[in-house]
């Protein structure tokens, strides 16, 4: 029997403001877990924005937003952290601490993030990098990996807590366009396995080989490609 499960992110009637401009006005969609959702829309229309309010990076100002069981509009600071367990965010410049081994890097978040068992921590440490491919580097320092290793260990890195969706702002942004497929295959592979994610690009490519639900920033509207259709090539 099928039980309804919940959201993983609900948005109701919601503005997404920078300082005091509405940037998108009555957006509402819903992710459900496990979705593959694109999102797209050309330069400054306001994805960044949007992602920002999911991880309440930036304030709800009025509308209702709740992600992985958390209402963003009322969420205290000291929930945050618990909430970004729930979510993998991952943006297109790297930030890993350059000054510490992939190890340091990775225990330094399950620390932050309550982990206390020392040999837990080391199988869970082995069972991410394996996951992304990255068994042999964790003794390496950053830069002594490529770019689209180093974009692995923070994929690496945003498994830890076995999160319920991935939010990834441009996670190739940074990369040449072969590393940048050994990425976005890496989502897919994530996402195969049942977590959700939701991921802002300007890369046709991508959706050209694996197309799936979209969702556009346009105009201060969001669209959205269940509900209706829309041009996605063109300049964006
Ligand atoms: N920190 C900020 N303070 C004030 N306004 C901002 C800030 N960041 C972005 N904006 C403005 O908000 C609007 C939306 O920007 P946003 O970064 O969300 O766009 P985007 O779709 O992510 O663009 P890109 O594809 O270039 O990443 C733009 O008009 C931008 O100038
Ligand atoms: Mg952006």
């Amino acid at each position: 029997m099928e039980f309804e499960s919940k959201p993983v992110i609900s948005v109701k009637e919601t503005d997404i403001y920078q300082e005091d401009n509405a940037v998108l006005r009555n957006i509402g969609f819903e992710i459900e877990k496990g979705e593959f959702v694109y999102l797209v829309g050309r330069t400054g229309s306001g994805k960044s924005s949007l992602l920002k309010t999911l991880y309440a990076d930036l304030p709800l100002i009025n509308g209702e937003v709740i992600v992985a069981d958390y209402n963003i509009g009322n969420i205290k600071s000291k929930d945050i952290p618990f909430l970004r367990r729930k979510i993998g965010i991952i943006f297109q410049d790297f930030q890993l601490f350059a000054d510490r081994t992939v190890t340091e890097n990775l225990n330094f978040v399950m620390k932050a993030t309550g982990w206390k068992d020392r040999t837990k921590m080391k199988t869970r440490l082995a069972e991410v990098l394996m996951r992304v491919g990255l068994g042999a580097a964790a003794d390496k320092m950053p830069h002594q990996l490529s770019g689209g290793e180093q974009q692995r260990v923070v994929i690496a890195r945003a498994l830890l807590n076995e999160p319920l969706i991935l939010i990834a702002d441009e996670p190739t942004g940074n990369l040449d366009p072969e590393v940048s497929d050994g990425i976005f295959n890496l989502f897919l592979e994530i996402n195969r396995s049942g977590t959700a994610v939701l991921m802002a690009t300007h890369n046709h490519k991508f959706i050209n080989d694996y197309p799936a639900r979209t969702l556009k920033c346009e105009e201060g509207n969001l669209l959205d490609s269940l509900k209706e259709k829309f041009e996605l090539s063109g300049h964006y």
